[in-house]
């Protein structure tokens, strides 16, 4: 790997994302070094992720980026409608007296509750989302890579002949799903933790979410292949969300800004701003709150630097629900 150093600024943050001189780092052209060096056959993996705009760059990028954001034009009244159904009933599970787990009996379904509302009728195997985010992951062992590789290849032979049309909508469930999910339980766990016994009708919404599952995003500059093994160029890690930002730092960062900004940040505050509405209405308090993490959450730079995974990848949030 070429070295990795952080942009720890708000304004060093910005200025790179916005440049036009920097990039996001290919995972496809990691895959294409790995499969390369271990002739294995990672076509199906490469060709997911040269679909995946946040990967890519230039023309490639504008067109896959087109597409992605009219899908989600189409999608959004009736995504809004299936978020505003399951929101509505926050409340009643917020029971007194009752330990739950919001991610499992919440956030999840959420998710999938938007992930229909797409309406493109795609049939994506149970887990695979999490299973091709688990390819960005730099501890995922070779086998589970494999098993993955095998999983995508068998989703493009269902329909060959709208391969990237589909792949495209598999990416677009990619990059919603575990950004949402993770900001939407972290955000929850950060304001239940800091109240916790007071009235949720009672507390302080932040209009934003005040913590993000995506604290950080890679940049290379351009002209240097940081895979291909020769002059390697460094990588800049830029901090997009931290406890050293201002909140509204925080709250310009939370989506990037530039050409990658994320498509989905108009469903996302959407749903934020619903749940925060149907929280101000819950009789109940949080007594208690616990997050579980697939890694632990980055604290200092060094944790920033040495992620495994550029996302704060959520488990459970076990809440204990008082009157
Ligand atoms: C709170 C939730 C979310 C957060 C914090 C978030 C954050 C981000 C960030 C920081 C980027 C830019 C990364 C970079 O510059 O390297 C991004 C890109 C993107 N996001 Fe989101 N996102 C969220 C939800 C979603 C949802 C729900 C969707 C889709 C349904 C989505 C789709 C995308 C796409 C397609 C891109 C790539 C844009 C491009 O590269 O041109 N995001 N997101």
């Amino acid at each position: 790997m070429p070295p990795v150093v952080l942009a720890d600024s708000f304004a060093e943050s910005k200025r790179l994302l916005k440049s036009e001189n920097h990039q996001p780092v290919s995972i496809a052209d990691q895959y294409r070094a790995i499969g390369q060096r271990l002739g294995l056959d990672f076509s199906p993996t490469i060709r997911l992720f040269d679909l995946l705009p946040i990967f890519l760059h230039g023309s490639r990028h504008a067109e896959v980026r087109r597409i992605m954001a009219a899908r989600l034009a189409n999608a959004r009244v009736r995504q809004e409608q299936a978020a505003q159904r399951l929101i509505e009933q926050l409340p009643t599970l917020l029971a007194p007296g009752t330990t739950l787990d919001l991610v499992g009996s919440f956030v999840t379904p959420l998710w999938a509750a938007l992930a229909s509302a797409d309406n493109t009728k795609l049939e994506i195997e149970p887990g695979l989302a999490a299973d091709i985010i688990a390819l960005l992951d730099s501890k995922s062992r070779l086998r589970d890579r494999m098993a993955t590789n095998e999983k995508i290849r068998r989703f493009i032979a269902l329909d060959p002949a709208n391969a990237d049309e589909r792949l495209i909508s598999l990416g677009l469930s990619v990059l919603g799903t575990l950004p949402l999910a993770g900001s939407i339980t972290l955000s929850l766990h950060s304001l239940f933790s800091a109240n916790l016994g007071k009235p949720l009708s009672s507390l302080n919404y932040p209009k934003r979410f005040p913590v993000s599952a995506i604290p950080v995003t890679d940049r290379v500059a351009v002209g240097h292949c940081p895979h291909a093994g020769s002059a390697a160029g460094e990588i800049t890690r830029c901090v997009l969300h931290s406890g050293k930002y201002s909140t509204e730092e925080n709250d310009e960062l939370l989506y990037g800004v530039g050409e990658h900004a994320c498509l989905g940040r108009s469903i996302a505050n959407a749903v934020w701003s619903m749940i925060t509405s149907a929280l101000s209405t819950a009789g109940s308090t949080i007594l208690s709150s616990q997050l579980a993490l697939e890694y632990p959450a980055p604290q200092t730079d060094e944790d920033l630097l040495n992620m495994p995974l550029g996302f704060i990848n959520v488990r459970a949030l076990k809440v204990e629900i008082g009157a």
